[in-house]
């Protein structure tokens, strides 16, 4: 599945200067710039762009539509036109600050955040590349995990983080693929998983859990999707075998049992979850269940712990962005294997909203944000 990247792009060294513009009066003034003699000083406006602002933690009607300084990559980094951006669970830590502790990760600050402009995945085209960049061209579609800023026109995002755009999917759908690497590293890293084995997914209707439901079953696994009866008929088109509606029933009081269990909701003890595991199965904590301050350590120390005295695997889960497995995604959807469920498309203008639903836990697939104008 894993393929080299470098083979793909064209491997033309293009270096941009790194003045952008994000309006047509401001393009106008770059094109008067280069007339002879008549250079004018760059404004402010030349080099700002239009982004989502994250300027506190709180609820996201913090957020505000601002002209904020435009990026530039460095090296090793490329600049990317964004088109669209995933809003996920993931961006709505990062802007409520909660749980506690991604104020002191790489993606908050203390006691602001670092970044002003949030948003973790996107889609759009190289419109710049750093020193050292040859894997790729300005002008390729692309989609990736910059460390922040995909809620602005124009995003940094290391080369390393990037995949080329699938060939079968638009550019502004193709922000919904880079999330799916947790359900891919979950399944085959964390969860080991191999053909012919029985999976049960929990949250199999969120934005993860669409895309875990059908990379285990491009993986060979016979999988029962854990969601509310109005997702059903979604589960089964995805391809699940069986679907439990976790309000009807207790998936964990069944005799069915599992070869791997992927946990995208953590709310059931260990001790419930471990019931359903074949005496050798796999237990793969995605999610850590609910808690701003210790809540979710005590239970991934839990989950180390318990894993030291027990015969069945438990697994945290930290899903690391890389150009293989995003590129193993794209193929993935260019074969038809798996495809991204979308719930809605916001404008940027609509982001607190987004984040809201996001937030209340109830997606149905992805939310995605257009931030090309
Ligand atoms: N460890 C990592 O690296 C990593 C990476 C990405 C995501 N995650 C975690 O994975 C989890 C899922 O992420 P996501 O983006 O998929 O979230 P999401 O899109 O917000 O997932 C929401 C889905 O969960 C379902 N759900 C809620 N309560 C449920 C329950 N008790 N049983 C079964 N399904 C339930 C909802 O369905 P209904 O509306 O039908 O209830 C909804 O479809 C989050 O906790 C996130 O933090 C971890």
């Amino acid at each position: 599945m894993r393929t080299d990247l470098r083979r793909k792009f064209r491997s033309t060294p293009v270096h941009a200067c790194y003045t952008y513009t994000v309006s047509k009066a401001t393009d106008a003034a770059m094109t008067t710039a280069t007339a002879p003699l008549a250079a004018p000083i760059p404004t402010v406006a030349a080099r700002t762009m239009r982004a989502v602002a994250h300027r506190r933690y709180g609820e996201p009607q913090v957020l505000a539509i601002e002209d904020v300084p435009a990026p530039s990559p460095g090296r090793g980094e490329v600049l990317v036109r964004v088109a669209a951006a995933g809003v996920t669970i993931g961006d709505h830590h990062v802007v409520t600050g909660r749980p506690y502790l991604v104020r002191v990760s790489p993606f908050g600050g203390m006691p602001r955040p670092k970044r002003i402009v949030p948003g973790g995945t996107l889609s759009g085209r190289i419109e710049a590349l750093g020193d050292g960049v040859t894997e790729v061209s300005v002008g390729d579609e692309v989609i990736g995990h910059p460390v922040a800023g995909a809620f602005g026109e124009l995003a940094v995002v290391p080369v390393d983080r990037i995949a080329r755009k699938p060939a079968n999917l638009e550019l502004d759908t193709a922000a919904a693929v880079p999330w799916a690497i947790a359900a891919l590293q979950g399944l085959r890293d964390a969860g080991r998983l191999v053909a012919g084995q029985r999976v049960l997914v929990v949250g199999a209707s969120g934005a993860v859990g669409t895309w875990a439901v059908q990379i285990a079953k491009a993986m060979g696994g016979e999988v029962t999707a854990v969601c509310s009866e109005g997702n059903a008929a979604l589960m089964r088109e995805l391809g699940a075998d069986a679907v439990i509606d976790y309000r009807r029933e207790d998936y964990t009081a069944g005799t069915a049992r599992y070869d791997l269990v992927f946990d995208l909701v953590g709310d059931r003890s260990l001790g419930d979850l471990l019931r359903v595991l074949e005496p050798r199965g796999t237990y793969v904590a995605g999610a850590l269940g609910p808690g701003d301050w210790l809540a979710p350590m005590v239970r991934l120390a839990a989950v180390g712990l318990r894993g030291l005295f027990s015969r069945r695997r438990l697994a945290g889960l930290l899903a690391h962005p890389n150009r293989a497995d995003l590129t193993a995604l794209v193929e993935l959807v260019e074969a038809g294997k798996a495809r991204p469920v979308i719930a809605r498309r916001w404008a940027l203008t609509e982001i607190a909203a987004a984040l809201d639903v996001v937030g209340s836990g109830r997606s149905r697939g992805q939310q995605l944000v257009r931030v090309a104008p």
